[in-house]
Order: C-alpha cells, then sequence, then structure tokens
C-alpha cells in the first residue's frame, strides 16, 4: 500500500517558475541555443569568470563545509554584520522553507505581499501554515499600500510577513523607511524581505540596519546577480537566534562545495557585477521605450525585469517563442494578461521588440 500524504499536502500546487524547459522546447523542435530566454532574471553575463574557475577548482569528494564558513565570514564583512548574523542556503528558496519549518506552528497566519514569487505561499502551506494575500492593485501600478498590508497583519496577528523588494513580477520597491514602519507597527511577526533583485537596483533601500530591529530578516539570493542558479546559493541575514534557528531545520550539507567556492569568488568580483548593472540599465531603458512604441503598457520597475501588459500572456508567449525569444507568461502570479521580460544585452533585446513587431497585429487577440 502507497503511504497516505499528510492531509493537508494533499492538494499543494506546483508553483510555476521561469525557464523553458526541454520538454517543451523538443515539442517545438527547438534546441536551447534557438532560443532567447528572458523569462529568466539573472546577469545577462552568466557567471564571474572567477567563479566559474573557482568551481572547478573546487575539491569535492569530501563533504562540505556544513557552516560555510569562509563565505559566511566573507558575507558577513561584506554587509558589515557579525558572522553569526548570516546563514548560508541551497538557494534563498531553502531559506524561505526554513523560515517557515522553524517558526510556523499549524494554522499559523502568514501575510504575502502580491502578487509575488509563489514559494513564500508554498513553503507556508507545507509548514501547515495559512496564506493571507494582500495583493496590490493593477490600476495603482501595482503600488503596495502599507496601511492597508499592516491591518491586514493585525487582523490575523500573522506571524510571518513575506515582503519581495523589488517584488517578482512587478518591480516595485518600497523604501527602507517603509519596511521599518511595517516592522515596528507589527511587532508580533517577523518581517521577512526577500532582496533577491536588489543587487540589480540603482539605488538599493539600506536595510541592514533594520535588523537591529530585531523581527526582520533579510534574503539574499546569489543565483542572480552572480549567474549560479545551477548551484544554489543563497543568504539570509537575520538576528543570531533567528540564524540559529534555521540552521537547526536545515539538512545537513544543504550547501555543496562547489556553490561555497564559486560564491566567495563571486562576491569579489565587484567589477562584473557592475558590468552588468550598467547593461541591465540601458535594457530597461531601451526596452520600455521600444515598447512602448509598440503601444504596449510597461510599468516601471526598479528591478532587472519588466512587467509588459500584452492582453493575453500564453497567446503572446507562444507567438514569440516561434519567433525564437521566451518571455514569463504571469498566468500563474493570477496575472494572465502580463508577461515578464528579465534584462538582456541590448543586442538581445533588439530581437526580441523585432518579435514583438512581427505578431504586433495578433496582441490583444485570442
Ligand atoms: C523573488 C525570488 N526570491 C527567491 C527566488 C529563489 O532564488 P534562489 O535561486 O536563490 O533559490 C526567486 C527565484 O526566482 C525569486 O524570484
Amino acid at each position: 500500500m502507497t503511504p497516505r500524504i499528510r492531509a493537508h499536502l494533499a492538494n499543494l500546487a506546483p508553483v510555476i517558475h521561469g525557464s523553458i524547459g526541454d520538454a517543451e522546447l523538443n515539442g517545438l523542435g527547438l534546441g536551447r541555443d534557438q532560443v532567447i530566454d528572458f523569462s529568466v532574471n539573472s546577469n545577462p553575463f552568466g557567471p564571474s569568470p572567477s567563479a566559474v574557475k573557482a568551481a572547478r577548482e573546487a575539491a569535492w569528494s569530501h563533504y562540505p563545509d556544513d557552516h560555510a564558513t569562509l563565505l559566511r565570514r566573507a558575507l558577513a564583512a561584506r554587509n558589515d554584520v557579525d558572522e553569526r548574523a548570516v546563514v548560508v542556503g541551497n538557494g534563498s528558496s531553502e531559506l524561505i522553507w526554513l523560515i517557515a519549518l522553524a517558526f510556523l506552528d499549524p494554522g499559523d497566519a502568514v501575510v504575502t505581499v502580491g502578487p509575488t514569487f509563489g514559494e513564500y505561499a508554498r513553503a507556508t502551506r507545507i509548514a501547515d501554515g495559512i496564506v493571507h494575500e494582500y495583493r496590490a492593485n493593477a490600476t495603482a501600478g501595482f503600488a503596495v499600500d502599507l496601511t492597508t498590508v499592516i491591518e491586514r497583519v493585525e487582523a490575523v496577528d500573522a506571524r510571518l510577513v513575506f515582503l519581495c523588494n523589488p517584488n517578482n513580477p512587478t518591480g516595485t520597491l518600497l523604501p527602507a523607511d517603509d519596511i521599518r514602519t511595517l516592522a515596528q507597527a507589527v511587532p508580533r511577526a517577523t518581517v521577512v524581505v526577500d532582496e533577491a533583485y536588489c543587487p540589480f537596483v540603482d539605488d538599493p533601500p539600506p536595510t541592514t540596519p533594520l535588523l537591529d530591529r530585531g523581527n526582520v530578516v533579510l534574503l539574499r539570493s546569489l543565483t542572480k546577480d552572480c549567474a549560479l542558479a545551477g548551484l544554489r546559493l543563497g543568504y539570509a541575514l537575520a538576528p543570531g537566534d533567528v540564524c540559529s534557528a534555521l540552521d537547526r531545520v536545515r539538512p545537513p550539507w544543504s550547501v555543496n562545495a562547489v556553490a561555497q567556492a564559486a560564491g566567495l569568488a563571486a562576491i569579489r568580483d565587484e567589477a562584473h557585477l557592475e558590468r552588468a548593472r550598467a547593461e541591465v540599465r540601458q535594457a530597461r531603458v531601451y526596452l520600455t521605450a521600444a515598447l512602448g512604441e509598440l503601444g504596449l503598457r510597461v510599468l516601471p520597475s526598479s528591478a532587472n525585469y519588466l512587467l509588459v501588459d500584452v492582453g493575453n500572456a500564453a497567446g503572446v508567449r507562444a507567438r514569440l517563442l516561434k519567433h525564437g525569444v521566451c518571455v514569463r507568461d504571469c498566468t500563474s502570479f493570477g496575472l494572465p494578461e502580463y508577461v515578464r521580460i528579465g534584462m538582456r544585452p541590448v543586442t538581445d533585446c533588439q530581437r526580441l521588440v523585432a518579435a514583438f513587431a512581427e505578431i504586433d497585429n495578433e496582441i490583444g487577440g485570442g
């Protein structure tokens, strides 16, 4: 007899993420190198050459350092915090899951600030918590109404609040003062600020001082800015007792030796990151103007991706794929009219604009 899955997990829905899978490519008769992938939001230049070298040279025949000591020390120095305020994870996704696992009792309320990344809700449900979504309004450009968020957190006595900043997929950014206001207003809750895309923000909000409040956790990903998605690497900055709780529920050796070595090299290569930031900035300006000229509504974004109203996201994505470009259909975010476009070098963006122009007469149609 097959084992019975725990009752609260029986109807757990999968979360859809960006990137195009091999099955879909095969079905279309396309090779991976025939499609320019705008559906992911990573560093358009790939990993730093020094990270690639470090990964090649890493020793992986023995167990990795379970506490990622060298990397943790470097991250602590870089962020000017104590080493005990840093936990490294197998991507920031692992840390989202660990937070839910460590801090939620069955039935605990969690507020998400949506539309947003789906793993906050999934991790909450796996921990048997209850998700209460505040949802920003499309007509207000998805601006977050802080007062309503605070009221929602208080009304359900939430244990956790997940705030993605800048938000995926809308690109909206809350200033550090707003996050402080939120954390101050809801002292019984822990505010988890996912800063996965902050390295691409021109003027990132100075959030590290918020750690002094005690109820703020900052999540950072090294898979986006450092392009280590396949290696999996992220970290949390949090009060020491939070970090030690996360470490207690973390599977052993979850951050492999190759990722630790590559991560250490990657964060030292500031020039590589700066080059990517400059390219992202240029691509964002170009695409906002060029897609706007095609009559598309492009939402202002602080991040390395743009949300674009195309009328029928699934249809437009399918048509663009035939022209060799892939965008992220935002239907799974509850936004079936929007696609999200990750910034790539301007020459790639020109191909995207040409593809949009070719399907132009179909946009908004069935
Ligand atoms: C907002 C956000 N947070 C976290 C993640 C997961 O990142 P990682 O690769 O570090 O697990 C993603 C990935 O798409 C994301 O969009």
